[in-house]
C-alpha cells in the first residue's frame, strides 16, 4: 500500500551543483530536500554529483540522437536512470565565471530526451547570487525542452 503510494508519488530530485571540497552547495541543497520530503507528497531525492563522477562528455554522437545506444560506463548508466526516473528537478547552482560549474554543465550534456518536458528551479548564492549562472542555465533547460520558470508579471504582488 504505502509502496504503491511512493509509486505514484511525483519525483522531485535536488541536484548538488558543484563538487569541490568545502563547496556550499550542499547546504542549501540539502534544505530544499529536506522541505520537499517533510511535504510528504512528493518522492523527493538527493543527486549529489559528487556520487557521479562522470567523464567529460565523449561520445561520437550527442544525446539527442534518436535510438541512442546505452552508455557503457556504468555511472554515466546510473545518472541517466537517475534523470528518466524524476519529474522535476531543483538545480542548486554556484556561479563560476559568470556561468554554471563545469561538472554541473558536463553533467546536463550527458542526457537529453530524459529532460524533455520535465519542470526545472534554479536555486543559486554567490557574491552576485548566482544569478549569471541561473541566467545561462535557463538558456540551457530551454534547448533541452525542460520547462523552466519564466517571469510574468501577473505573478508579481
Ligand atoms: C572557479 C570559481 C569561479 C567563481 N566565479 C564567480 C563569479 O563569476 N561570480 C560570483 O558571484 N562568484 C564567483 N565565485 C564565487 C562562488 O560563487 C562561491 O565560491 C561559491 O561558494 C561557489 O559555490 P560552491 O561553494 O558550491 O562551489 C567563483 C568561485 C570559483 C571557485
Amino acid at each position: 500500500m504505502i509502496e504503491n503510494m511512493i509509486e505514484n508519488m511525483t519525483v522531485i530530485s535536488v541536484i548538488v551543483g558543484s563538487t569541490r571540497e568545502g563547496r556550499f552547495s550542499e547546504k542549501p541543497a540539502k534544505w530544499i530536500f529536506q522541505q520537499l520530503k517533510n511535504r510528504g507528497d512528493i518522492d523527493a531525492r538527493l543527486l549529489d554529483l559528487r556520487d557521479f563522477p562522470m567523464p567529460f562528455f565523449d561520445q561520437p554522437g550527442t544525446p539527442a540522437t534518436p535510438g541512442r545506444p546505452p552508455y557503457g560506463n556504468e555511472v554515466v548508466q546510473r545518472w541517466t536512470a537517475a534523470i528518466a526516473q524524476s519529474d522535476g528537478f531543483v538545480f542548486v547552482t554556484p556561479e563560476y565565471n559568470y556561468g554554471p560549474s563545469a561538472v554541473l554543465k558536463n553533467a546536463i550534456d550527458w542526457v537529453y530526451p530524459e529532460w524533455n518536458r520535465k519542470a526545472v528551479a534554479f536555486v543559486s548564492y554567490g557574491s552576485a547570487m548566482g544569478a549569471r549562472s541561473v541566467q545561462q542555465l535557463r538558456e540551457t533547460a530551454i534547448e533541452l525542452r525542460m520547462d523552466p520558470p519564466v517571469s510574468d508579471s501577473r505573478c508579481r504582488s
